[in-house]
């Protein structure tokens, strides 16, 4: 059984509901129902917080006994040093999500502070980022 943690920053709670030609119609909760059916043989931890230290602390808890985090950081991709140093000091390999293609957007969503610590980037799939995060986890 593969321990993987999702983690979600700011603004991610209103998915389904903030600007949903962006982010489309789906709550979180409902395509986490979807993953979870999906990949059995993985126990899917979910955590968003709108606080980047309640990020930074769940990466801490997580970061040296589960098998994989895919984060979403929200705006803290851009801006977030103490996101980058808590990736780096866990162990656990960590996939940096978007659900839109963030390049196409406005350039200052081009920059991402924590891409160089993580293990690998998904980006532009819309929820099903995060499913091609897992399957890069798991393989
Ligand atoms: C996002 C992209 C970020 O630029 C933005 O601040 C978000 C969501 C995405 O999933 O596309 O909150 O991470």
């Amino acid at each position: 059984m593969k321990k993987l943690q999702i983690i979600n920053g700011p603004n991610l709670n209103l998915l389904g509901k903030r600007e949903p030609a962006v982010y489309g119609n789906t709550s979180f909760e409902g395509y986490l129902e979807v993953l979870r059916d999906k990949y059995p043989q993985c126990e899917i931890a979910y955590y968003q917080s709108n606080v980047e230290g309640e990020l930074i602390d769940k990466i801490h808890e997580v970061g040296f006994s589960f098998d994989g985090i895919i984060l979403n950081a929200g705006a803290y991709t851009h801006t977030s040093i103490a996101l980058y140093d808590a990736i780096k000091a866990i162990e656990t390999p960590v996939v940096e999500v978007h659900i839109s293609n963030v390049h196409a957007r406005e350039t200052f969503r081009h920059t991402s502070v924590i891409s160089a610590a993580c293990r690998g980037v998904i980006l532009g799939f819309g929820l099903n980022s995060y499913e091609l995060a897992i399957i890069g986890l798991i393989n």
